[in-house]
């Protein structure tokens, strides 16, 4: 009987192991660090977190937009290692921005993150500035 349960509770754990491991880190990071403001599916809230999905990927068409993903407090001042950030942040243009994302996007590297990463004093500012440049960048871009 003990035996048995003993059997049990390795099997259970196996399959936990398992289970974790086939959840990628970036995804698991992801959901332990970011998705409570960014939701799930990276929605976000309106007028309080921006949408990452369908969004996010546009910063990297401006000039200083790669730096600011890294920078953002969200990102900047996460637990994560350079490594993990660099890996959720190719994850997160992956997954919900993909069709926004420059043809010639290269992934983040860990040392471009630990070259860049500093928290931002003004991100409003910043993010403002970044997001008219987007905008005129596309407005551009569609009337050409
Ligand atoms: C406490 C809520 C919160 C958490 C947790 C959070 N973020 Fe954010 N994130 C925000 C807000 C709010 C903004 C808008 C800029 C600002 O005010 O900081 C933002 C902006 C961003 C942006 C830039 C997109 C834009 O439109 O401004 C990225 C990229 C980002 N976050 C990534 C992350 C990552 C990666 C994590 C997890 C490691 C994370 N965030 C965790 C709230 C959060």
């Amino acid at each position: 009987m003990i035996r048995a349960s003993i059997t049990g509770i390795v099997l259970l754990f196996s399959y936990l192991t398992v289970q974790a491991g086939a959840m990628s880190t970036p995804r698991l990071n992801y959901i332990l660090h970011c998705q409570g403001c960014h939701l799930a599916d990276g929605a976000g809230t309106p007028e309080k977190v921006p949408a990452l999905k369908q969004e996010v990927g546009r910063f990297l068409e401006v000039e200083g937009g790669r730096e600011f993903l890294i920078q953002v407090p969200g990102t900047s001042q996460s637990a994560l290692t350079d490594s993990e950030v660099a890996d959720v942040l190719n994850w997160i243009l992956d997954n919900f921005s993909r069709e926004q994302l420059p043809v010639d996007f290269i992934p983040y590297t860990t040392e471009e993150i630990t070259h860049f990463r500093r928290p931002l004093a003004n991100v409003n500012a910043v993010r403002n500035k970044l997001v008219a440049q987007i905008s005129k960048t596309e407005t551009d871009t569609v009337l050409k």
